[in-house]
């Protein structure tokens, strides 16, 4: 059955475990992502960017997710808009069938002026009080997480986006959380706690701490109602990388976010983890071994199939260690 954000993050916070929220744009990556949920007991948050919708229609986007939650009725499925943009993002992905819509407001935060926070304090208010009105959930968020916002952490070569913003231009202030989410009444708050989107996150492997447990211990202590979610929280395993570049790929060494740091973020009061990097690298590594082993196939199934297999196991892996296996 289809639930809203509030509902499956109010379980959490109560249970102290954490949800990754995967993106879809297809079929296959939603049959994937259901069926490591069933394997796992887990409950499910899926989320459509605006690409998403573009890309597959908001009437499939409906019906498909129904159908999901239709074939695997033990798993309870958020359905959320990723990055909505304005409130007609947010409002015509409500009519569409979504439980949940992030506002993300925070796009021209960058520029650190009052006149942004103003903006964006004003538009995430509206959205939130016109989805409340019909039982919807809202996230939000502030701060500047860098390539979204900047479009500088995805470049050619690799580098990431350290270096671009000084340190505390890329975390949330805990004081003006508290007053963004008193002002517009938001559900879930996505913060900047030290990730990136995109898959050059870090040009080196992180050692020691890389997420600010400051900030999110400092956030989730003075907004115990509101629940954090963190972006840019895929892993770029090494793995993957390797099995894309081994079958043709040219990704430039890269790192992302430690499993054991998002864990630790988990810890300290995240509630929503974003991944979507990850689980597209999934599906191209093993479509990429298929078209280098197998050049004279030409049946899509047949390299689906692997691409599914390989998202399950890291969808598995996910529900596994941030505590949402069991939880259904
Ligand atoms: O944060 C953005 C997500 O990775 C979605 O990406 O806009 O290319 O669908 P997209
Ligand atoms: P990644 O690029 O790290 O997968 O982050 C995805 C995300 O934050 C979607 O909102
Ligand atoms: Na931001
Ligand atoms: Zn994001």
């Amino acid at each position: 059955a289809l639930i809203t954000l509030r509902q499956l993050l109010d379980h959490a916070a109560e249970h102290g475990y954490g949800v990754p929220a995967f993106n879809i744009n297809n079929m296959e990556q939603g049959l994937a992502i259901m069926s490591a949920a069933r394997a796992c007991d887990a409950p499910v948050i899926l989320q459509a960017s605006r690409g998403a919708r573009k890309y597959a229609g908001d009437i499939m986007l409906r019906h498909m997710v129904e159908a999901l939650a239709a074939m695997y009725p033990d798993n309870p499925v958020v359905l959320h808009q990723d990055h909505g943009n304005n409130d007609a993002t947010c409002l015509s992905a409500i009519r569409h069938g979504f439980t949940s819509v992030m506002m993300d407001g925070s796009l021209m935060e960058d520029m650190k002026t009052p006149a942004a926070y103003d903006y964006n304090v004003a538009i995430t208010a509206r959205v939130t009080t016109a989805a409340h009105a019909v039982g919807a959930s809202v996230e939000g968020e502030l701060g500047v997480l860098g390539s979204l916002e900047t479009g500088e952490a995805a470049a050619e070569d690799g580098s990431g986006a350290e270096g671009k913003l000084s340190h505390d231009q890329l975390l949330t202030d805990p004081e003006q959380a508290v007053d963004f989410v008193m002002r517009t009444k938001c559900d879930a708050l996505a913060i900047a706690c030290g990730t990136s989107h995109g898959a050059y996150k870090f040009t080196r492997q992180p050692d020691g701490e890389i997420l600010s447990m400051e900030t999110i211990r400092r956030i989730n202590e003075k907004l115990p109602n509101t629940h954090l979610v963190m972006h840019g929280s895929s892993s770029v395993p090494q793995y993957l990388q390797d099995l894309i570049n081994q079958y043709g790929g040219h990704m430039p060494q890269t790192w992302g976010v430690p499993v054991e740091e998002i864990e630790k973020g988990i810890a300290m009061g995240v509630r929503k983890v974003n991944i979507d990097t990850d689980c597209r690298m999934a599906m191209t590594g093993r479509m990429r071994k298929v078209a280098q082993e197998k050049p004279e196939e030409f049946d899509p199934r047949k390299f689906m199939i692997p691409a599914m297999e390989e998202l399950e196991t890291l969808c598995r892996d996910r529900f596994d260690r941030f505590g949402t296996a069991g939880q259904a």
